[in-house]
């Protein structure tokens, strides 16, 4: 089968950084699905692992990156339950196993969703890293009521145009009815946070807490940081309210002063999207049930797909592009490949 990976991690400039390799088909394990992968998207953690490390490494077998599909289930393990063969799924995967700039993938049916019925492959790729790390943070990690009982509370989202606001935005307006207020820094990504359904938007060039204040705002309830953990930090502090709960999804790479936090009791929370299939949680099928419940979300249209752009057909060059344009930390919405040549 076709795939595209990497033997070293370089800068994208290199034509060596994503190639282009056959490999066998994969065999399925007992809880896996084998999908013909039709549509992938790309996100900042595909760039992150490709990036250059401080000790050169080599892989030996190419290094396969990419978690985030859509495609049809060609086998079944033995032990297969939720889905058979025919089946059109969209997943984000294992970060521990090989990634899905593949033709072919093995998943593990706990973390695979049915497809919106409405949607074609791109659009469905598009969804599934970004919603479950926005639903897990807003729901699980924010403890934010998913059915509205904690409407009219404020939520500020730090980096709304990117793929995980555009999702997160539209799950606090649609499903909790919170008052949302997201950044942006530029026209375009500003104009694209009002379309996911944004009340207010507010410039991450500037200090965020500053920036609620010339808006009236002197604090909110949640936050929800989806950039630069360490430059926010402090405006963090400062614009929660007493008792009031931050999330951030994004590795900090200095320390946090989270005592600025100690008088307001506020609670400080990580999510991580890949720790309950590195961990192999008990609870791991829950992102099943999540995926499941945003195909319906979609098919029912209380939420949009939040493709940006698209790119035909998936193979090392239009990865490379792909890469590129994540790294420039300008992304509106989502960037999806599509087909095989
Ligand atoms: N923990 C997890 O499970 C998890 C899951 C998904 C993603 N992540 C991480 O979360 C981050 C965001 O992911 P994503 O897919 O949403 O990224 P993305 O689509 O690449 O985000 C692009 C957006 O970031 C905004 N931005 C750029 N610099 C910013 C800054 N200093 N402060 C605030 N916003 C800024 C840009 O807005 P403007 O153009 O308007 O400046 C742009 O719209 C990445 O670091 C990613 O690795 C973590």
């Amino acid at each position: 089968m076709k795939a595209v990976g990497l033997h070293q991690y370089l800068p994208i400039d290199n034509e060596d950084a994503l190639v282009d390799f056959q490999i066998d088909r994969p065999e399925p394990g007992p809880r896996d699905l084998l999908v013909a992968v039709k549509s992938i998207a790309v996100n900042p953690v595909d760039t992150k692992v490709r990036a250059p490390k401080e000790t050169p490494v080599t892989e030996t077998t190419p290094k396969i990156l990419g978690w985030d599909a859509a495609g049809e289930v060609v086998a079944v393990g033995s032990a297969v339950a939720h889905y058979q063969v025919g089946d059109q799924v969209f997943y984000a995967g294992d970060i521990t196993r090989p990634g899905c700039n593949s033709e072919f993938q093995l998943v593990d049916e706990r973390i695979v969703g049915r497809m919106p019925r409405t949607q074609d492959y791109a659009a469905a790729a598009a969804l599934p890293l970004t919603s479950l790390t926005a639903w897990e943070a807003l729901f699980e990690r924010l403890g934010i009521s998913a059915s509205g009982d904690d409407a009219g509370k404020s939520l500020l989202i730090i980096g709304g145009a990117g793929g995980v606001g555009s999702i997160a935005i539209q799950l606090a307006c649609t499903l909790a009815r919170l008052k949302v207020i997201a950044t942006a820094s530029r026209t375009k990504s500003s104009m694209w946070i009002k379309q996911m359904g944004a009340q207010h938007v507010v410039n991450h060039r500037n200090p965020v807490d500053e920036e609620l204040q010339d808006i009236g705002i002197d604090a909110v309830d949640y936050i929800l940081c989806l950039n630069n953990t360490d430059q926010h930090f402090p405006a963090m502090a400062n614009a929660i309210k007493p008792q009031g709960k931050i999330c951030t999804i994004v590795e900090n790479s200095g320390p946090l002063e989270v005592g600025l936090l100690k008088s307001k009791s506020a609670t400080f929370v990580w999510e991580f999207m890949f720790t309950r299939s590195m961990f192999q949680t008990e609870d791991m099928i829950r992102q099943q049930e999540i995926l499941n419940r945003i195909a319906q979300l979609i098919d029912s249209e209380e939420l949009v797909t939040t493709v940006g752009d698209t790119i035909e057909p998936i193979n090392a060059a239009n990865l490379r592009l792909a890469h590129k344009q994540i790294e420039s930390g300008r992304t509106i919405g989502k960037l999806v490949l599509s087909g095989w040549d």
